[in-house]
């Protein structure tokens, strides 16, 4: 079991140092960790399937005024993530 979720933490930072930086369109998940702790301190955590793409562009511009440029962008990009495929 430990060895299965060091394995699969591995295969997860290899994943991101081969793509992380070069496909920009989409970063590994860097919004899943940002999206837990900008946007739970008022109300608990929205399911992203609940709005669509962008619903979610509003309430990161209206909630995440005190967010970088590009954490906007990483949290979008997480929020939205299954409905680019
Ligand atoms: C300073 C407190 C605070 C923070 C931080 C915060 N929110 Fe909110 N959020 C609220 C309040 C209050 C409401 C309900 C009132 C409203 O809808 O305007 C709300 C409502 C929402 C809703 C609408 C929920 C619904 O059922 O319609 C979404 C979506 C949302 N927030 C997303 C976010 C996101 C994304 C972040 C992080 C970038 C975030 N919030 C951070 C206070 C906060």
């Amino acid at each position: 079991m430990k060895n299965l979720l060091i394995g699969s933490l591995a295969s997860i930072g290899v994943f991101v140092a081969v793509h992380g930086c070069r496909s920009m369109a989409k970063p590994m998940r860097p919004g899943a960790a940002l999206y837990s702790r900008k946007c739970s301190s008022c109300h608990s955590l929205i399911e992203p399937s609940r709005f669509d793409r962008m619903t979610w562009h509003h309430y990161v511009e209206k909630y995440g005024e005190r967010l970088t440029l590009e954490q906007k962008q990483q949290l979008l990009y997480y929020l939205t993530d299954s409905m680019q495929e």
